[in-house]
């Protein structure tokens, strides 16, 4: 693993942004691998305006998403469908029809999961997968568990994420109980990982992935094993790693 200093969390925005970019320069028909949460809500800005300065072209790029709560219309705000059109799809020249995200309106959670899995597959898996981490060590809707998932699933929720991201809902009775995610394994099919953390919140999780063993109770610690992974931490998810 590679292991990118910054400073804060602008910084680590602007460093993730930088290497997506530069992803998207090199190979204009990029397959990227997004992710939902607070972490990569900055790059996403980062690359809208580098976008709008005419930086960087979307136009052939194909998104495929992580993960997508079970239940949740593609129109609904609480849904990552939502989240990647209002945060990046719409302030880009990408055309929709080429973004993908787990179709969280099927509720038969086997249909919706094979197929997701058969597009990914028949894309031939992304160049660059944006990650965040979760405050326990998960890597998309992959939850600490006794073993590491391989195909795209559906999960339960633990209480820890529940609980984490209640803050965007009214209410915590709100938040899904289950959630489809890519698994693992499709994870490690990237060519490229860039995963992003920011926080104090974050510290173990991030020294859990690069410095303690590889084991599915900390589900990032796989990230050890591929061959090109780069870790963009600010100073404070990086508290816990002196020898970072
Ligand atoms: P966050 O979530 O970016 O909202 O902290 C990260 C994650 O749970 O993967």
């Amino acid at each position: 693993m590679k292991i990118i200093h910054a400073k804060d969390y602008a910084d680590m925005s602007r460093k993730a942004a930088n290497i997506i970019s530069a992803q998207v320069i090199l190979k204009p028909d990029c397959i990227l691998g997004l992710a939902t949460g607070s972490t990569p809500i900055g790059a996403y800005q980062q690359l809208i305006k580098w976008y709008e300065k005419g930086d960087v072209d979307f136009a052939q790029v194909s998104t495929y998403n992580l993960d997508e709560y079970r239940g949740l219309l593609h129109d609904d705000p609480q849904s990552y469908h939502f989240f990647m059109r209002d945060n990046f799809f719409n302030h880009i020249n990408i055309d929709l029809s080429r973004t993908h995200v787990p179709d969280g309106s099927t509720t038969d959670a086997a249909a919706a999961c094979a197929e997701y899995d058969r597009m990914v597959a028949a894309a031939g898996y992304p160049d660059l997968q944006l990650l965040g981490i979760g405050n326990n060590g998960h890597i998309g809707f992959n939850e600490p568990d006794d073993h590491f998932s391989a195909g795209t699933h559906c999960v339960d929720l633990t209480e820890s994420t529940i609980e984490a991201n209640s803050r965007l809902f009214d209410n915590i009775d709100d938040v899904p109980r289950q959630a489809y995610t890519m698994g693992v394994q499709t994870i490690m099919y990237a060519r490229m990982i860039v995963i992003a953390a920011s926080g104090e919140k974050k510290a173990q999780a991030v020294r859990d992935m690069c410095f303690g063993p590889v084991t599915p109770s900390c589900p990032a610690s796989i990230l050890q094993l591929h061959t090109n992974c780069v870790v963009v931490a600010d100073e404070a998810a990086l508290s816990l790693c002196p020898e970072a």
